[in-house]
């Protein structure tokens, strides 16, 4: 979304009325953006002083009663402030806009407008207005439709975009680092008691116990359920490394179990297959944001002495299953505030979901070092605290995460619809199966053609990735655990893998130029689909 970032005296001709009528209604509905979806709106701290000594100034002058005159701009002020967001001007940017060769509130206006990710434009009438050196675009109120209406095509795509994302929550984002900066809680501190509080209510989970990133929550869970040594872990080959490196850093064993082709998660009519009197849990992965079969999976645990069961949700926050959220289907749950991830911090951070008292308890003394009491470590433990800045930032993204799930599925409708009709070379994989759905952590599809269509994408600007090129069991430091050819449809799958770009404000146009990439007709790597068709 565009910015726009108001001037003095653009408001001033709207409460001033010192514009023909029209040019006064143009205005209003430009201060109305946010409303109205067309553009996040701005005003500049340093411009709320200057507008409301100009008004009060001006009504006085016009004959006003000085104590209604301030009553009037006060009023004025406090619906400006709901229209529009406030812009800050940071103490640090000050020595610059002083030594700027221009007028000092420009100066400071272009600092604080700076600051913002996206195309950003200030809206002056101030012909001599200067934003010279920054990249910010100049209009008048009369330019600002066209602006908003030219959609130039960036020349190379964000595979995630974490700047739209930014520009969208920043005043909750200052609010919320601040605070941790005034308190200086930096560890531990209230943002991360608010955010598993929060977490935890949004799951439906008794417990959440955040920590310093998805691989810590995985080990810190097994730690807690006592896993090691000698003991086997069923798990899905077709993952990120992290979910099996945890079991075999306890000095436990992976147990590799095929997938389904269509959801590409652990298949769960083939695990009881693999359970042995050494299986101690079982680990399926929720991958690319649709969760596991984790009734079936419930039900096998179950019956084999209950043995618990571990859903990795790394990629799966906010998707459901029968109406249940992902992390909260098993005994424990984790996920990852790894940036890109569909809820992301701005570093590293990771959350553990449970019901169980006994567990949460647990996970929570390993997580400081198996610390019951103060210097008293009643088991053995890890440093795995999620921080507090991380926590704070976490807490800002919440506020747009039920639009961003929405945004990510209407993203993953359009693909799937897009690609049925214009690039029927490249094989969808099925859409979540029914009773789930998914946050669409990746859009993925398959191709016999990889690598010269991701070449050929490239060439265009846009990105892809793949996840992932190998199944663990055929990694070098895993394939003595199983031989590489045990789960065929992984090693299919891998083969063929390939996840477009996916994050909630990725356009309309912007997708169409993906998939008109994709649908050239040189490419005709069609996956079996017979393989693919849900079962
Ligand atoms: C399925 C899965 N498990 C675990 C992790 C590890 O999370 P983190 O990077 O926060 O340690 C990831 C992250 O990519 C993941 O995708």
């Amino acid at each position: 979304m565009k910015n726009l970032v108001f001037d003095v005296n653009v408001v001033l001709d709207l409460w001033l009325e010192r514009q023909p009528e029209a040019r006064l209604l143009q205005i209003a509905a430009l201060i109305d953006c946010q409303r109205t979806g067309t553009a996040l709106g701005w005003i500049a701290s340093p411009s709320l002083h200057v507008l409301e000594y100009l008004a009060y100034r001006q009504f006085k002058h016009e004959g006003a009663d000085p104590a209604e005159a301030k009553q009037t701009v006060k009023q004025l002020l406090a619906k400006l402030q709901q229209q529009l967001r406030p812009l800050s001007a940071f103490g640090f940017q000050q020595d610059n806009a002083l030594l700027a060769q221009t007028d000092l509130e420009d100066a400071q206006l272009v600092a604080a407008a700076s600051v913002l990710q996206g195309p950003t434009a200030i809206v002056t009438n101030d012909k001599r207005f200067a934003t010279a050196g920054s990249n910010l675009v100049q209009l008048k109120p009369a330019e600002v439709a066209d602006w908003l209406g030219q959609s130039k095509p960036s020349e190379n795509l964000n595979f995630v975009d974490l700047q739209t994302q930014q520009d969208a929550i920043r005043p909750q984002l200052e609010q919320h680092l601040h605070r941790v900066l005034e308190h200086g809680q930096y560890i531990l501190g209230p943002e991360v008691g608010e955010l598993e509080q929060r977490l935890a209510a949004y799951t439906g989970a008794r417990h959440c116990i955040s920590v310093s990133s998805g691989t810590e929550a995985l080990l810190i869970s097994l730690m807690a359920l006592g896993i090691g040594p000698g003991d086997e872990v069923i798990t899905t080959p077709f993952t990120f490394v992290a979910t099996a490196e945890v079991i075999v850093l306890l000095g436990a064993k992976p147990v590799f179990v095929d997938i389904e082709p269509d959801t590409c998660n652990i298949d769960a009519t083939l695990i009881e297959a693999k359970l042995s009197d050494q299986t101690k849990a079982i680990m399926p992965v929720s991958l690319y944001g649709q969760p596991a079969d984790m009734d079936a999976i419930n039900v096998i645990a179950a019956r084999h002495g209950h043995l618990p069961v571990i859903e990795d949700a790394a990629q799966s926050f906010g998707a459901t299953y029968k109406g249940s959220q992902s992390g909260n289907l098993s005994t424990l749950g984790c996920t990852s505030f790894f940036p890109s991830k569909p809820l992301g911090c701005y570093g590293d951070g990771g959350a553990i979901f449970t019901s169980d008292d006994q567990l949460a308890q647990a996970c929570r003394e390993i997580r400081v070092h198996g610390q019951s009491a103060r210097y008293v470590h009643s088991r053995i433990g890890v440093g795995g605290r999620m921080d507090s800045l991380q926590a704070a930032i976490v807490l800002a993204k919440l506020e747009r995460f039920e639009h961003e799930i929405v945004q990510r599925q209407a993203v993953a409708r359009r693909y799937h619809q897009l690609i049925a009709d214009q690039a029927p070379q490249v094989q969808r994989l099925p859409w979540p199966k029914q009773g789930r759905t998914s946050i669409f952590a990746q859009y993925s599809l398959l191709t016999r053609q990889r690598d010269p269509l991701q070449a050929k994408l490239k060439a265009q600007g846009i990105p892809t990735a793949v996840h992932y090129p190998v199944p663990l069991n055929a990694q070098p430091a895993y394939q003595h655990l199983c031989c590489p050819g045990c789960t065929p449809v992984a090693s299919r799958i891998a083969e063929q893998v390939m996840s477009l770009p996916m994050h909630p404000d990725l356009s309309e146009a912007d997708q169409h130029r993906i998939v008109n990439a994709l649908g050239e007709k040189q490419h005709r790597g069609v996956a079996s689909p017979s393989t693919l068709e849900r079962p």
